[in-house]
């Protein structure tokens, strides 16, 4: 098939790159040409595990190019995707000028009938409104599909290739057919509904897993306040098939480019429709504060941060990426500065001197250089290479040995054994501190 993608940000380079592994001739766009400069180069604007070889496979086999030039890459395509980002407007909803940019374009352009599928998070109503857009008054017909993405950083292209189910919102025949031969190497459940559904489900699919952390993170600080171990019970409840095992690690609140937007989308959405949405500004009122809980222990064991160094261990929203959209960092580090702590910060991918040129704090090289003479270590991100530190190092090379653990890195009495005053989520030792016996 003759496919273009738009977009080359992680789902349409994922995208464009897995379809040209499948054998099809894929142009990718994106109008930010120094983007398409570097890509060409070699060089991906995200880190993605396993992506850098696959697009250098199929460009090497010129089933897959880049250009900046959509009207040219259109001209003999049978589907054009629509991958471009559709970030948080000031109002909660997403804002899609990217969006409507590409779909006037691809109006103006096209000389022929042409299937257009939306894989961009977008409100429920947009395929609807593109596809009245793009039919009136034109000589082409174009045949607008919904098929939203269910990827996750760091984890995208086993995830494309291994999805728990597809969804194809559209209105014809021939979209289905096209979608039937595009996903044919997949095995999964496809669902095939209408194009207000298939939004749905992406801004139900997401929410859910927002409220599924917000719901154990709270459970996690109950846990701390009643001498709970929040793995046991994490463990426990997942196993009752209803709830399932995934999605149940407590830590410093959902971030990234996905979960906090859509959640603000489906509260942006309920507000219009005069739809009580509460429960949703709930979870990102409860995301808020598990991020500010981990400054909040830093004062519980230091007091004051005036003049302290404060080692901050991971940047990125979570593991295998540099996108630190949303990541719990970004409030947490202007927050320890506004409260007089100094912080390096350490991060094996993100880049990051021009990050700090923005926020208040200075990159080391290296985790232990961040850590040596640090008042307190906070880990935000569970980076691979943390789990393996070599902690006696650490511990004396640090000023006070305090470990606030974002991330649940390691064995409580183990750090404990090695000298460290270490704090996880969702685990404390108050029960046998505070061990009351019951009134009887
Ligand atoms: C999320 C969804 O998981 C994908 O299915 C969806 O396709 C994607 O958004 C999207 O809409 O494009 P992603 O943002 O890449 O994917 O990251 P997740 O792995 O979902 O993690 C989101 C946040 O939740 C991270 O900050 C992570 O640390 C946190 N998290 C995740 C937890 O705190 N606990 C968990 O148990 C799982």
């Amino acid at each position: 098939m003759k496919i273009c993608v738009v977009g080359a940000g992680y789902v349409g380079l994922v995208s464009a790159t897995i379809f040209a592994d499948w054998g099809h001739d894929v142009i990718c766009v994106d109008n930010d040409l120094q983007k398409v400069d570097q890509i060409q180069a070699g060089n991906l604007p995200v880190y993605e595990p396993g992506l850098p070889e696959r697009v250098d496979r199929n460009t090497q086999a010129n089933r897959l190019r880049f250009s900046t030039d959509l009207a040219n890459s259109i001209a003999d395509r049978e589907l054009v995707m629509i991958a471009v980002g559709t970030p948080a407007g000031d109002d909660g909803h997403p804002n899609l000028t990217a969006l409507w940019n590409v779909v006037k374009s691809l109006k103006g352009f096209a000389r022929k009938d042409l299937a257009v599928a939306v894989k961009s998070t977008v409100p429920v109503g947009t395929c609807a409104a593109i596809s009245q857009f793009m039919n009136h008054q034109s000589a082409a017909h174009f045949d607008v599909i919904s098929t939203p993405e269910f990827l996750r950083q760091g984890t995208a292209i086993a995830d494309f290739l291994s999805p728990d189910r597809m969804i194809v919102g559209c209105q014809s025949d021939n979209a289905k057919q096209l979608m039937k031969i595009l996903f044919e190497p997949l095995e999964c459940p496809v669902v095939y509904t209408d194009w207000q559904s298939s939004e749905m489900i992406k801004y139900a699919a997401n929410t859910f897993l927002a409220l599924k952390i917000s719901y154990i993170n709270t459970i996690a600080n109950l846990c701390e306040a009643v001498g709970a171990n929040i793995h046991q019970v994490a463990l426990g409840v997942g196993l009752d098939h209803r709830i399932g095992p995934s999605f149940l690690k407590p830590g410093v609140g959902f971030g990234g480019s996905c979960l906090p937007k859509d959640t603000q989308a489906i509260v942006a959405l309920g507000e219009s429709h005069d739809v009580n949405v509460s429960l949703f500004q709930e979870v990102l009122q409860v995301n808020h504060e598990q991020r500010m809980r981990i400054v909040r222990k830093l004062l519980e064991q230091l007091g004051d941060l005036t003049g302290k160094k404060i080692a901050v261990l991971g940047l990125s929203f979570k593991p295998n990426t540099n996108d630190v959209r949303e990541a719990p960092s970004l409030t947490v580090i202007p927050r320890i500065a506004q409260l007089g702590g100094t912080v390096v910060a350490y991060d094996p991918v993100v880049e990051m001197e021009t990050l700090s040129q923005r926020y208040p704090f200075a990159p080391a090289t290296n985790v232990y250089e961040a850590l040596a003479g640090a008042d307190a270590g906070v880990v935000l991100t569970e980076w691979e290479e943390f789990y393996g530190l070599d902690l006696e190092r650490v511990r004396s090379s640090m000023k006070y040995p305090l470990l606030i653990d974002g991330r649940n890195l390691f064995a409580p009495h183990f750090m404990q054994e090695l000298g460290f005053i270490y704090i996880p989520v969702g685990i404390s030792d108050k029960l046998q501190k505070d061990a009351v016996l019951p009134r009887i």
